[in-house]
């Protein structure tokens, strides 16, 4: 593929899950890709599997003066910034009622995720305003839209990033940098890249016993219909036909077998309930 030839790209938290996923993504795609992340050891792995990384940087993505001093290294190395990730992941409790939570464990993913985007953005966002053109990317998480007990910490960050992205595009939209932020739902394979997903949620669910929600969307619940691991799936059917994308049940076999549990019939929606029989 060549459609990001001639394109820079800077990934923070580059030997993450998502930021190690991208930044292969954006390789094969032709861009240069920079990374910067906090240990040196993951991001040359990741380096390696690009084969074309022309640069890697140790630089603390809450560290506003490391992060400006590298963004300007990078303008200055490939001549412009065309876009920036930031895939930083930082911790956070979960699962724990409102009544028990200490409340800086709700302030700190708020605060760290906060300052983190802020950081990055700025020092690129600099550079790309100069020429009048660049993409920035933020990430949110699903979580911001459940609204379930014991997601307070990360749901109102994920939700807070959202809104922190709206109000950057009208700063820099003017400027001709675009800013979006991706809500990504549960990767399916993050924790077998090192994602915090895994000691945050598997563990949690492990010991607790409790059930696990998947919230899509249609590729990692077939990845989890297919390993055996969903015991019921609820479906919200409408009236609208989108006529692309990832489509449920796609590349399923016939030993997938679900048993319809309930329908109910709403103006504009039908619920469906379904077990996967075993
Ligand atoms: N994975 C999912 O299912 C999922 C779903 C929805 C949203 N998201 C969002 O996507 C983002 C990335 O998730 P992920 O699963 O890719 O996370 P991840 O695999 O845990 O990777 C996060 C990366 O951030 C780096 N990092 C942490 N603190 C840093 C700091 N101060 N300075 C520089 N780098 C730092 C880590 O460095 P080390 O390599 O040293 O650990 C790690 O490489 C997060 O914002 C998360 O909320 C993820």
């Amino acid at each position: 593929m060549t459609m990001l030839v001639n394109k820079t790209a800077v990934i923070y938290g580059a030997a993450g899950a998502i930021g190690g996923g991208v930044a292969r993504a954006f390789g094969d795609a032709g861009a240069r890709v920079y990374l910067a992340g906090r240990s040196r050891a993951r991001l040359e792995k990741v380096a390696s599997d690009i084969g074309n990384a022309d640069g890697l940087a140790e630089v603390d993505a809450l560290d506003a003066r490391a992060v400006g001093e590298h963004a300007d290294a990078v303008a200055a190395d490939a001549g412009c910034i065309d876009i920036a990730l930031n895939a930083v992941s930082f911790p956070f409790v979960h699962g724990v009622p409102f009544a028990d939570i200490d409340v800086e464990d709700v302030m700190h993913p708020l605060v760290s995720f906060l300052r983190c985007n802020l950081i990055t953005t700025q020092a690129v966002a600099r550079h790309m305003t100069a020429r009048r053109s660049g993409t920035i990317v933020t990430l949110s998480t699903g979580a911001s839209q459940y609204l379930l007990s014991g997601t307070l910490g990360y749901g109102t960050t994920g939700a807070t990033i959202e809104i922190m992205t709206r109000r950057l595009a009208v700063e820099l939209g003017p400027s001709g940098v675009r800013i979006v932020c991706l809500r990504p739902h549960a990767i399916a394979d993050g924790p077998s890249h090192g994602s915090f997903a895994g000691p945050v949620f598997q563990a949690r669910a492990a010991a607790a016993g409790k059930d696990v929600l998947l919230g899509g969307g249609a590729s990692v619940i077939n990845q989890y219909l297919a390993a055996g691991l969903v015991d019921e799936l609820e479906l919200q059917v409408v009236p609208l036909v989108l006529g692309g994308g990832a489509r449920l049940f796609d590349g399923l076999g016939p030993d997938v077998q679900l048993e319809q549990v309930r329908a109910i019939e709403a103006l504009g929606v039908t619920h469906l309930k379904y077990r996967v029989v075993r």
